[in-house]
């Protein structure tokens, strides 16, 4: 199955933090892939720019390192590789000062679609937003694009939000969460919205609970200073956990738009109960044979901070209230998995007898990897022996089912894309993630002042035994991470 390539406008893309490694690893390679997929049209250019002084063509050279390090076998052939490349200029700017500024914004052309991305800490998008004002480069076709995280608590995503509502209005803001790019999670909006199936079972009357889980094998690398000052709850939970819940949760939007989507999710956001704090669990690794502890790894022998955490959350809406979501993320776990399990209540009664071996039906949707989903329900067992009942799977694989030479676009692409083509669904507006955070900050000031400290769990385990007794309490389990 090809995909359907749709053109978009041309324009100048300028990236900030053009040699970090978020824009070697990801943004750079997206860009490839569209321009290799006729998504770009030849007018489009691309401008790298950071603090490093370096030539157009020493940023080519740059790139197309990148492309051999981080794409393996999809690295593009030469031909290709060198026209794409043609299409990248480069300038040395200083975020926090005046060098560069000038000179980048002679090269901006007018009557395209102008977009700026913020691939830089978070430090910097206040300088960077007062730069471009100062030297006249925000007009009304300008966007910019900002990366995670965006503040750290509600004070100071509110402060984010009005320095950059300073220089830009709410439609030029593209506040980046890369999981609402990921093909699967959009998936999660065709199949409730696209399907008559599954939508009259989808509340608390006919759902018994539900298993939001996003599980790591990699540990925190090199992004130990980052990630020990943010923890799981910061870096995961009140951004791509919370997501995938509105995703699930939220009522039909009157349609596919930016505000009509955003909006029913902000209605999520202020119906998530405050959650109790005996409804936290949070783990950190433990070194292993071959990997070093959390603490060593941030080399920060008193850390408290958390690699892994699991949440019971309720929602207080007509639809949800009874209805836990069970959530959970850690680094370090036995696999990388990513999915969202849907457990229906049992039928209200059995006209096999009470001792026929129920087990509830099940929706599992797998983001990553393996992305597909499982419907189990219950059929008879073939054979003699009386009704005799077993739950079987319905499977169906992206992979198989699409073919596969179907290319799953990586998240990056699709949003870039989008920002370009100036659709801001996908993209998070300010409101909702300042409501987030209020929802985030009494969480962790919990843990904060009780100087709580995570429980230390086995690398390649299925994270703290705490967390199993979190469920288990409830007469539920959380399902295998594999
Ligand atoms: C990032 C987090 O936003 O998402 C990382 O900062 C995490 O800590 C990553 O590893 C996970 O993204 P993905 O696409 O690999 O699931």
């Amino acid at each position: 199955m090809v995909a359907r390539v749709i053109p978009v406008d041309p324009f100048d893309l300028v990236v900030f933090g053009a040699t970090g490694d978020l824009a070697r690893r990801k943004i750079l390679p997206a860009l490839w892939q569209r321009f290799a997929e006729g998504q770009m049209p030849p007018e489009a250019r691309i401008i790298g720019a950071a603090r490093t002084e370096q030539s157009a063509a020493d940023f080519r050279q740059m790139v197309s390192e990148a492309f051999d390090e981080f794409m393996g076998d999809k690295a593009p052939e030469p031909a290709a590789r060198a026209d794409f490349l043609e299409r990248l200029d480069y300038v040395a700017v200083e975020a926090t000062g005046d060098e560069g500024w000038a000179e980048l914004a002679s090269k901006l052309r007018d009557g395209v679609v102008r977009a700026f991305y913020f691939s830089v800490g978070p430090s910097l998008f206040g300088p960077l937003a007062a730069g471009l004002g100062k030297y006249g480069m925000v007009t009304p076709e300008t966007r910019i694009v900002v990366e995670k995280p965006f503040g750290n608590d509600l004070e100071t995503a509110r402060a984010l939000n009005q320095t950059l509502a300073a220089h830009f209005t709410e439609t030029q803001i593209y506040r980046i969460d890369h999981y609402l790019g990921k093909e699967t999670v959009q998936n999660l909006m065709a199949v409730r919205f696209g399907n008559i199936l599954f939508e009259p079972l989808w509340n608390a009357r006919f759902v018994d609970h539900v298993q939001i889980t996003v599980a790591e094998t990699v540990g925190v690398g090199g992004r130990g200073p980052y990630y020990d000052k943010s923890g799981a709850m910061r870096d995961m939970v009140q951004n791509h956990l919370m997501q995938l819940l509105c995703l699930i949760a939220m009522e039909p939007p009157h349609k596919f738009e930016p505000d009509a989507v955003r909006d029913e999710k902000l209605k999520v956001i202020h119906a998530l109960d405050p959650v109790e704090p005996q409804h936290v669990v949070r783990g950190q690794y433990a070194g292993g044979a071959a990997t070093p502890s959390y603490r060593d790894e941030v080399e920060n022998p008193a850390s408290t901070t958390e690699s892994y955490i699991a949440l019971k959350v309720g929602i207080s809406s007509w639809r949800w209230k009874g209805t836990p979501f069970y959530l959970r993320t850690g680094k370090r776990l036995r696999s990388r998995a990513s999915e969202i399990a849907v457990i229906f209540r049992d039928p209200p009664h059995s006209i096999f007898g009470e001792d026929a071996p129920w087990k509830a039906n099940m929706l599992v949707i797998r983001l990553q990897p393996d992305e597909g989903m499982t419907l189990k329900v219950m059929i008879k067992e073939p054979g003699p022996g009386g009704m005799r009942l077993k739950d079987v799977a319905l499977d169906m694989s992206f992979a198989e089912a699409l073919g596969d030479d179907m290319h799953i676009p990586d998240a990056y692409e699709r949003l870039i894309m989008d920002v370009i083509r100036g659709n801001q669904t996908l993209f998070m507006r300010g409101d909702e993630v300042e409501a987030a955070w209020a929802w985030t900050d009494p969480i962790i000031a919990h843990w904060q002042k009780f100087a709580d400290r995570p429980f230390a769990y086995d690398p390649g385990s299925s994270g703290p035994d705490e967390a199993l007794k979190l469920i288990h309490l409830d007469q539920r389990s959380w399902r295998e991470i594999r």
